[in-house]
């Protein structure tokens, strides 16, 4: 799908041709005395339509304008969130019709983010997964323009927006891939496709036989009960000169989680081809990177393999020692992110990171802690926490800060090794945070639980393309190119 930025007026918009022209109407704007804004105006006065975001109008080729379809889509107070509302409404209404080419305008200059909050959201409307759905139709609309007063103050943000786009929908798609269908080695291709020239991406892809010789024993052990062979992939993207340090993002890979010996119950346990939405989530910041080319450096990690039952699966007591030189005790199998994210965590210590950050559905408790809103976010380091937090809010991609007290890695003590892989049942999300946080040495580390933000259930089963774009806001806000929100929300946090 194409997007497109224009300067437009109200007056332009009216007769221009277009599968459907969708105006976003603020409370209290004041109506200019063109026929759009009129037809606007006059719907509401006559108390057909209320600006609220998420409130919508609609009129079939009516007269005087040149759209087959023309719907006016409340904004509210104007926000980047009201926005989002109001373009996922309209473009969902439209998500039946043959509506191909539509146009978004904002007939008054956009509120900071709101720009980027309409391109995200006309393409999560719209979104349609088919890689393995026989003759489904894709995705019909096929060019979406965004009018606004002055193109040229919001062409940045518009670039960027079309850059997380494809981060997010690479994200999406491999999140919705059933697990025969994303396989360690399928991912590890994935990621060698973004390396191609030109991209400023580089990709590295190791093996079992190289994985033992890094002596990677925690990850190797969770990947020995499945026949598919284990990948780990290293992304590199050089924006800024080589001496820069670079982030580091670690997804957890897990392309199937059964839960091993520990085996999960049979409801919903087809959710677990979700289990690589954290890797996902690093292949389309990679993507998105090689679209918008900021000045970071940014180095990617996936350890990936299936959890799987079998005769040579790792069982319930057995100890396993980490490449880091710790012994862990394995007490429950379902755990086995924290077992494959511990190795590359230790892997990361070699770039000499300015910051490292985890991505990983990585607790049931995290769900329950969070739902489907916000991520959980944990740090030992309060400046990238802030940092974390404050993209997620500009981004629209929010996560919240959990805490990290010593106490509560207390059950995680083992009589048998020099960490239990497992602690109980309270505070899950936190205690296996407290796990990771052993394999961070000095790192300034943080880690994203999207459990329960990855994708959705139900009805709307899919991938959400979660966290995409806070990392990516997060990148950008290193170098000075994110949204203005971002930057007055860092002042701010220095003051
Ligand atoms: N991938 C799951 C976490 C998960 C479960 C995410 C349900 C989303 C929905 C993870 O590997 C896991 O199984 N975690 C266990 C940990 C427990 C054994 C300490 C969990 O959350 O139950
Ligand atoms: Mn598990
Ligand atoms: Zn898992």
């Amino acid at each position: 799908m194409d997007f497109e930025l224009k300067t437009l007026s109200a007056a332009d918009a009216a007769p221009s041709r277009t599968d459907a022209l969708i105006v976003l109407v603020q409370l209290e704007s004041k109506p200019g005395r063109d026929a759009l804004s009129r037809w606007v105006s006059d719907a509401v006065k006559a108390q057909d339509f209320e600006p609220r975001a998420g409130k919508l109008l609609a009129a079939y080729r009516p007269a005087g304008f040149g759209a087959t379809r023309v719907l006016a889509a409340g904004i509210g107070d104007g926000s980047a969130k009201s926005v989002r509302q109001a373009v996922a409404a309209a473009v969902g209404s439209l998500k039946g019709s043959p509506a191909r080419k539509i146009t978004v305008l904002f007939p008054a200059a956009p509120a900071a983010g709101a720009v980027r909050a309409a391109v995200l959201a006309a393409a999560d409307a719209s979104y349609v997964y088919t890689t393995t759905r026989g003759k489904a139709d894709g995705r019909k609309l096929e060019r979406v323009t965004i009018g606004v007063p002055d193109a040229a103050t919001q062409q940045q943000f518009f670039d960027q927006a079309r850059g997380t786009v494809a981060g997010v929908e690479l994200a999406k798609e491999w999140g919705n891939r059933p697990a025969n269908h994303a396989t360690p080695t399928l991912l590890a291709d994935a990621a060698q496709s973004l390396a191609r020239r030109g991209s400023g991406v580089q990709c590295e892809v190791l093996g079992p036989r190289e994985v033992a010789k890094l002596g990677m024993g925690s990850f190797m052990a969770v990947a020995r009960g499945s026949e598919e062979p284990l990948r780990f992939i290293v992304l590199k993207y050089q924006g800024a000169p080589k001496a820069a340090a670079p982030v580091v993002l670690v997804g957890k890979g897990i392309t199937f989680d059964t839960g091993g010996i520990s085996i999960k119950p049979a409801a919903e346990m087809d959710e677990m081809k979700f289990d690589m939405c954290g890797a996902a989530s690093v292949l389309g910041v990679f993507k998105a990177l090689s679209e918008i080319r900021p000045a970071v450096n940014v180095i990617g990690l996936i350890p990936a393999c299936e959890n799987m039952p079998d005769g040579r699966s790792l069982k319930p007591g057995d100890v396993v020692t980490s490449m880091s030189g710790q012994t862990i005790e394995v007490l429950n199998t379902d755990a086995e992110g924290r077992l494959i994210l511990c190795d590359a965590l230790s892997y990361a210590e070699r770039f000499k990171p300015a910051a490292v950050i985890d991505i990983a559905t990585l607790t049931g408790a995290c769900v329950i802690a969070l739902g489907g809103v916000r991520s959980g976010l944990f740090s030992s380091n309060d400046a990238l926490a802030t940092a974390l937090q404050a993209a997620g809010e500009v981004a629209l991609d929010p996560c919240w800060r959990m805490p990290l007290d010593d106490e509560y890695a207390e059950g995680l003590k083992s009589n048998f090794a020099d960490v239990a892989n497992v602690a109980g049942r309270a505070a899950g999300a936190v205690t296996a945070a407290k796990f990771l946080q052993r394999f961070t040495g000095s790192l300034t580390w943080a880690h994203l639980d999207i459990a329960g933000t990855a994708w959705k259930g139900g009805a709307a089963k899919g991938s959400t393309g979660r966290p995409v774009g806070l990392l990516l806001e997060y990148l950008l806000a290193q170098v000075g190119v994110s949204q203005p929100a971002v930057r007055a929300v860092r002042v701010r946090q220095r003051a």
